[in-house]
Order: structure tokens, then C-alpha cells, then sequence
């Protein structure tokens, strides 16, 4: 089994995935997408702030470290602008869903979050918004950005934790003190805001299954309704930050398989449910409830139970998905900042959607949602033969089980979800160094 963990796969918040985006989806044909939405449709809006105040040695995130005002400053700018031109081709101003991340969202300050959502509240319609999430760094918030942010409606914090050993957050470059998280979390639910979610992870340096299982205890005794358990994605060629880790401390495939299924026992066993492939929620989140109904989505945030028509992304790397395609801005600001300065809208590639990508799109997403899709229902019995045979080392590991049309991931396949899932996906496979590791 121990041969699956090692292949390089993506992660599938898009199907085509981002290695197939090309530069043929401009401005003209995002503008073409943003118009052609109809005026009912619902919107979830995601806003991406690429600066931090200094850079974690694991992240894989498109941020940079910036120590000055200005370059921030500049950002809101063109923020702003980019707003404006969106809303100008949008037939529809419904949001549902509104999300901060990056990077470190609150580098914009109290009174930039202000600024934008001044603008959103005077371009779209939040009346019906639904959740309206940031990405918190723990280490850089305190009570008055928290009741800033309930203020202005924000109900959903994501505060990045990773782990609570002083030894692993050395390796990491990220100090970080148990009671600094515990504080930072008290803070924001004092203020109101009490969706709460903790974001962990292994595979690590330093780690162990030992460590991964009581970062899960700790984590579930602050009472997050949500805890996403990502595997460190370890991709050093891509990311420079990474060069500063010590591949020799890093777990191999089979601790991080030990890792995940850890974490996962413990978290079970506090009462969180699994969710997907990396997700953990309480029984009375939105989330559970969501799995629990079969309408649990994913998106480039990870698991979602937004149901939106369409995703419009906002700022550097943004991706916007809508049902003609997927659009991706610009990802390095000063790209973003030139098209915006010259009124275009700053779509750097795309890609669109045959009606095979949206169907494989589907399977994909049911997969690693349900982790089982009834392709009968989907499809025509012989539509998906070659990829049932290419399922049978799978079903011979015991991972999956396929009953007529359902292809069902059993619970030992839970942590092998996205490359079974890559069985359904008809791109070639990307430059396999795009990827990081199974498990
Ligand atoms: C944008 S960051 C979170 C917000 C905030 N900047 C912070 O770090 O607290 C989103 C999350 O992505 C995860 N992440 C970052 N780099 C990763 C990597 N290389 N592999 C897997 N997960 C990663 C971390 O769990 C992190 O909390
Ligand atoms: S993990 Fe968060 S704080 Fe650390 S560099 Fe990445 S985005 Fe910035």
C-alpha cells in the first residue's frame, strides 16, 4: 500500500487543474464569463492578501514578506479597482459567501478591511451573505482586530496553528506558544465571532505520530468546530522558502501515513467527524451537516458547504470559477497591479469547460466529498470501463469497493482519496514535480 502514498498527485480544488490553465483565457473571455452569469445567480467572493510579515519556512501559500506600509497601500488600490471592473461586467450581485485569504489577510489593517468592504457593501448585495470567513495568523492578531472584524460582519475564522511543539515550530520558523493560539481563539469568540477552525498539519520536520496526536488533543480541546489536517506538501523546486528545511528531518511515507491516521483516531475520538480527505468538524457544523446531506463542495479554500454559482476571485493568483470555466488572475503583484492600472481586468489563464471536464469535474468532486459516486447516475454504464479497470489495484488493496455504477473509497482508502480520484482525471498528468505526495 505503502507504493500509493509515494506518487505525486494534485489536489484537486479544480478539475482541469491549475497545471492545465493556459494563457488563451484573457480579460475579454473572463469579462465574456462574468457576463454571461444570470442575474439570480448566487456569488461566493474570495479575496487574497499576498503579503505576510515574514515567511514560514513550509508555506506553500503565494505570499510575500513585507515590512513596509506602501506596498500594502498600493494593494487596497488596486483591490479596489478590481472590484469595480468586476462588478461592471457582473449581471448578478448576490453574494452568499464572502473569504479572506492568503498570506495574512490582517496586514491590511483595520481600516483597509474597512475600505473594501465599503466598496463590496456599495457593489454587491450582502444582505443574504451567509459566512464571511478570514484566514487568521495567530501570532499577529489581538481583541481590536477581532471586534474590527465582527463589526464588519466577519462570523468564520481560520486561525494556522500546525503544530504546538516549540521543537517542530523551530523547524518550521514559526513560534507560535499554545497559549498564544488559546488567547488569539478567546479573543475572537468574545468578540462574536464563534466560528472557529484550526488549521494543522504533519509530515513536518521533527514530527511524529506521537507529536501529531497530541497537536489533535490539543487542538480539540480549544473546541474549533472545524480542524483541516493538511499534509505538508514539500515541493523545495517551487517554493524558495522551503530550501531552508532539512530534508533529512523530514517523515517519510509511511510516518506520514501513521500521522494522518493518528490524528484522524484522535479526532474521531473527540466526537469531530472526517470530512473528506483532510477535514474534521463538529457533528452541529454547517460543514458536518453539509457532508452529512451529500452537499459538501470543494474549492481552492479547501471544503466548503458553499453552494454559490459562481466563485469570483479577487487580487494576485486569485482563481474565479464560473460555469464557463475557470479564470486565474496575475500571480505576482506587480503583474496584477500593471493590468489593473490599465483598466483590464488582470486574467492571467484559464481554462474552459468542455462538457467532459464538467462531468469528470463532478466525479472528482463527489469522490472526494463522499467519497463515493454512483457513475450510473452520471453517465452511460459503458462511459467509464477503462477507468473501472484502472481501479482494480485499488480494489485489490482493499481501498475501494465498486458495487455496479458506485465506485465506493472504503475507510482504508480515506487517506489514498485524491489519487483514486486522479483515476477519472483525462489530462495528461502535469510535469509530476507540479505535485507533492499522495499521503
Ligand atoms: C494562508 S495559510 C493560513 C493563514 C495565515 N497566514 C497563517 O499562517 O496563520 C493557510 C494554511 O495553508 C496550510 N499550508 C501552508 N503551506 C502548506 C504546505 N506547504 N503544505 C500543506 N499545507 C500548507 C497551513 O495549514 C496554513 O495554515
Ligand atoms: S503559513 Fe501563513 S503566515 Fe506563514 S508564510 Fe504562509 S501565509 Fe504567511
Amino acid at each position: 500500500m505503502l507504493h500509493f502514498a509515494a506518487v505525486n498527485v494534485p489536489r484537486y480544488t479544480s478539475y482541469p487543474t491549475a497545471p492545465h490553465f493556459n494563457a488563451r483565457i484573457g480579460s475579454e473571455r473572463y469579462a465574456a464569463w462574468l457576463s454571461a452569469l444570470p442575474a439570480d445567480a448566487t456569488l461566493s467572493l474570495y479575496l487574497h492578501v499576498p503579503f505576510c510579515a515574514e515567511l514560514c519556512l513550509y508555506c506553500g501559500c503565494n505570499t510575500k514578506a513585507v515590512r513596509k506600509r506602501e506596498p500594502v497601500d498600493r494593494y487596497l488600490r488596486s483591490l479596489i479597482a478590481e472590484i469595480e471592473l468586476t462588478a461592471s461586467h457582473l449581471g448578478s450581485r448576490r453574494v452568499a459567501h464572502l473569504h479572506w485569504g492568503g498570506g495574512t489577510p490582517s496586514t491590511l489593517g483595520e481600516s483597509g478591511f474597512q475600505t473594501v468592504m465599503d466598496r463590496l457593501a456599495r457593489l454587491f448585495d450582502l444582505t443574504e451573505l451567509r459566512e464571511h470567513a478570514i484566514e487568521i495568523d495567530p501570532r499577529h492578531a489581538n481583541p481590536s482586530l477581532a471586534e474590527a472584524l465582527a463589526h464588519l460582519g466577519v462570523n468564520r475564522a481560520s486561525f494556522g496553528v500546525q503544530d504546538f511543539s516549540s521543537e517542530v515550530q523551530r523547524a518550521i520558523g514559526r513560534v507560535q506558544p499554545f497559549e498564544v493560539v488559546r488567547r488569539c481563539i478567546d479573543a475572537y469568540r468574545n468578540a462574536g465571532i464563534d466560528g472557529i477552525n484550526i488549521d494543522l498539519m504533519y509530515g513536518l520536520p521533527r514530527q511524529s505520530a506521537a507529536s501529531v496526536a497530541l497537536n489533535a488533543d490539543l487542538a480539540a480541546s480549544l473546541q474549533p468546530g472545524r480542524i483541516a489536517l493538511f499534509g505538508y506538501a514539500h515541493v523545495p523546486w517551487l517554493k524558495k522558502n522551503q530550501r531552508l528545511i532539512d530534508a533529512a528531518l523530514l517523515p517519510g511515507h509511511e510516518d506520514r501515513l501513521a500521522q494522518a491516521r493518528i490524528a484522524e483516531n484522535v479526532l474521531t475520538g473527540h466526537g469531530y467527524r472526517a470530512i473528506g480527505l483532510d477535514h474534521f468538524a463538529d457533528p452541529c457544523d454547517p460543514l458536518a451537516i453539509a457532508a452529512e446531506g451529500g452537499k459538501l463542495h470543494r474549492n481552492f479554500q479547501g471544503y466548503t458547504a458553499d453552494q454559490a454559482d459562481a466563485l469570483i476571485g479577487f487580487g494576485a493568483s486569485a482563481i474565479s470559477r464560473t460555469p464557463s470555466g475557470y479564470a486565474q488572475n496575475a500571480s505576482d503583484t506587480a503583474g496584477y497591479e500593471r493590468a489593473i492600472a490599465s483598466s483590464r481586468l488582470p486574467t492571467a489563464k484559464g481554462i474552459e469547460l468542455t462538457a467532459d471536464d464538467a462531468l469528470r469535474g463532478l466525479i472528482i468532486e463527489r469522490l472526494l466529498c463522499d467519497l463515493r459516486v454512483d457513475l450510473g447516475a452520471l453517465a452511460p454504464s459503458e462511459a467509464f470501463r477503462s477507468e473501472i479497470s484502472a481501479l482494480r489495484p485499488f480494489v485489490d488493496a482493499g481501498l475501494v469497493a465498486i458495487n455496479g455504477g458506485q465506485v465506493v473509497i472504503l475507510e482504508a482508502g480515506r487517506s489514498f482519496a485524491r489519487l483514486i480520484a486522479a483515476t477519472f482525471d483525462a489530462y495528461p498528468p502535469a510535469n509530476q514535480t507540479r505535485h507533492s505526495a499522495a499521503v
